[in-house]
């Protein structure tokens, strides 16, 4: 689908889309025409292109605000990536809204990005952060969500897909069980939001984090979603221009309202009115065609993999269009490098989820990931490469 909008794909078979999504042209043309025709900064100008600046960017939030379907767009904050809206999840607010012995439930299949900043909020306050188990085929299910929970659970963050099993996860069940028992619930959205309908309303999701460049958009703009009244909570955690209202000489401070009070210094503007088209085009293919369209060639990926005797894969039960695999006797790096000379992209190592290795049994491996656009001869080419019975001789 729509791979005349992507110049890239005209030149290798792109399966890493879980680092990175490709870019279609009506970004950098939007980008380019910002840059060119209106480059004036946002929030401060009182003249004609710096109005239509402000106007881009507020309609960019309006389009984020219904593509997940939030109930305002002061509940979508601009960050740089979904690392930046974790952290300031974690620092801004559960800083000050946990307190002793309180419990963080997470898995060891999450990234890193959504361990560490707990790491380091326990090391600040004292909270425990501890691990909801996964089941045997590394994936997590509510009924070990619910053996999990004590009385001091008060929150569980979990990535809706994670980044190496590529399982999804049951958030909505989860999150309808936490909140009867008044705990919240923090979702990674990285690698979901760009692959399906993500519903926050319908889900109930406390905050939500993700990123654009995952979901066909620019580098270096994330999103923080979080319902109002906790938002209202969220304590900034950078400070300056734009996001104050006054200060004195002698510190009376007074910051804005959302959803500036969380923006502070000058956003990355052309991203965000370039994202703005990606919205756009990603609503006009239609999420839920996206991920029927990914399922089937998951399956199809899956069926030819398995035809190849000396191939592992770590989760051939999981629903999205992440595969997990290791070819025997063979290092992942290897593997991705080999498979690079005939221009297949795939990403090899731990994945930033390096805790996960104690439920793997193994530290790293090669991974494909898909997106609406690759199709079922990026796949016969990759099955090629890998059964090519000279593999090892070529490796180096
Ligand atoms: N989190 C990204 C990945 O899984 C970078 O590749």
């Amino acid at each position: 689908m729509y791979r005349e909008d992507f110049n890239v794909l005209k030149n290798v078979v792109y399966l890493d889309n879980a680092a990175t999504t490709l870019k279609p042209k009506i970004l950098s043309q939007k980008v380019s025409d910002y840059y060119n025709n209106y480059s004036a900064n946002a929030s401060r100008g009182d003249y004609k292109i710096a109005l239509l600046v402000d106007n881009e960017i507020l309609n960019t939030r309006n389009k984020i605000k219904d593509f997940i379907n939030a109930s305002s767009s002061d509940e979508i904050i601009f960050t740089s990536n979904a690392t930046d809206s974790l952290n300031k999840i974690v620092f801004g607010y559960f800083r000050y809204n946990l307190k002793d012995n309180d419990e963080v439930l997470i898995t060891k299949a999450e990234h890193a990005s959504n361990i560490l900043p707990w790491f380091e909020l326990s090391n600040e306050i004292n909270i425990n952060v501890n691990y909801i188990p996964l089941n045997e085929n590394y994936e997590i299910t509510l009924d070990n969500v619910k053996k999990s929970i004590t009385k001091n659970t008060k929150v569980i963050s979990l990535a809706y897909i994670s980044n190496v099993v590529g399982d999804i996860r049951p958030i909505k069940e989860i999150i309808e069980y936490a909140h009867k028992l008044g705990i919240k619930v923090v979702v990674d959205g990285a690698q979901a939001v760009a692959h399906m309908k993500i519903d926050v309303i319908d889900t109930d999701i406390d905050f939500l984090a993700f990123s654009a460049h995952k979901m066909c958009g620019p580098t270096g703009l994330g999103i923080l979603y979080g319902k109002k009244e906790l938002l209202n909570n969220l304590y900034p955690t950078c400070f300056g221009g734009g996001m104050n209202a006054s200060f004195t000489f002698d510190r009376i401070t007074k910051y804005k309202s959302l959803p500036s009070k969380l923006e502070a210094g000058t956003l990355p503007i052309a991203s965000i009115i370039g994202f703005g088209s990606v919205i756009d085009y990603l609503n006009n293919i239609g999420m839920d065609n996206i991920y029927n369209y990914e399922k089937e060639l998951r399956n199809y990926a899956i069926d030819r993999l398995s035809e190849i005797e000396n191939i592992e894969i770590y989760n051939t039960n999981s629903k999205s269009g992440i595969i997990t695999f290791n070819y025997k006797d063979i290092f992942p790096q290897d593997l991705a490098i080999y498979l690079d000379k005939y221009n297949i992209c795939v990403r090899a190592g731990n994945h930033c989820a390096k805790l996960l290795k104690d439920e793997l049994k193994i530290k790293n491996t090669c991974r494909v990931s898909l997106y609406f656009y690759n199709t079922k001869e990026d796949i016969d080419a990759l099955v090629k490469a890998l059964k090519n019975s000279n593999i090892k001789n070529e490796l180096l």
